[in-house]
């Protein structure tokens, strides 16, 4: 399922879903970090994570000062196209990197809602369009080298 990430009308819902969504992205990075059997992948998809943990302690800036809702870890919901649950049951190189190309699609798809955010101030805006590039480049990654595994 496609995500809802980014449609909150309202702006703090949109920070608390997102914290939810880097939350699942990381533990989806950490299994398929996990799994991958090439280290010079895993090396790549690393440097990926590294990405997400920065916008997540981004997200948590702007949700202390918004007044959103910062949720911790152990609140998890399930936000990802192929979650770690989903990705501990695949095998092989290409069929991960398959699947977390889904997940990139969801997270491009969050960030190009929350760029365009009406209540988005200039400093969050910036920092929506800079992650979305993330995202994108990661997206990119997943795809190409999935495809010649
Ligand atoms: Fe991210
Ligand atoms: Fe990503």
């Amino acid at each position: 399922m496609a995500t809802t990430v980014g449609t909150e009308s309202d702006f703090k819902d949109l920070v608390t879903n997102l914290i939810y969504l880097e939350h699942d992205a990381i533990a989806a990075y950490d299994s398929t970090i996990e799994k991958l059997s090439d280290p010079s992948l895993s090396q790549q998809v690393i440097q990926f994570r590294d990405d997400h943990q920065q916008h997540l302690r981004v997200l948590r800036d702007i949700a202390a000062q918004s007044g959103a809702t910062s949720p911790n870890e152990g609140d998890m919901k399930q936000m990802l196209t192929t979650g770690k649950i989903a990705l501990a049951n695949l095998m092989g190189d290409g069929a991960i990197l398959k699947a977390m190309k889904t997940n990139e699609d969801d997270t491009v798809t969050a960030y190009e809602r929350a760029r365009d955010h009406q209540d988005a101030i200039p400093a969050s805006r910036e920092f929506f369009a800079k992650a979305l590039a993330d995202e994108q480049r990661h997206r990119e990654w997943m795809q190409g080298t999935s495809g010649q595994l």
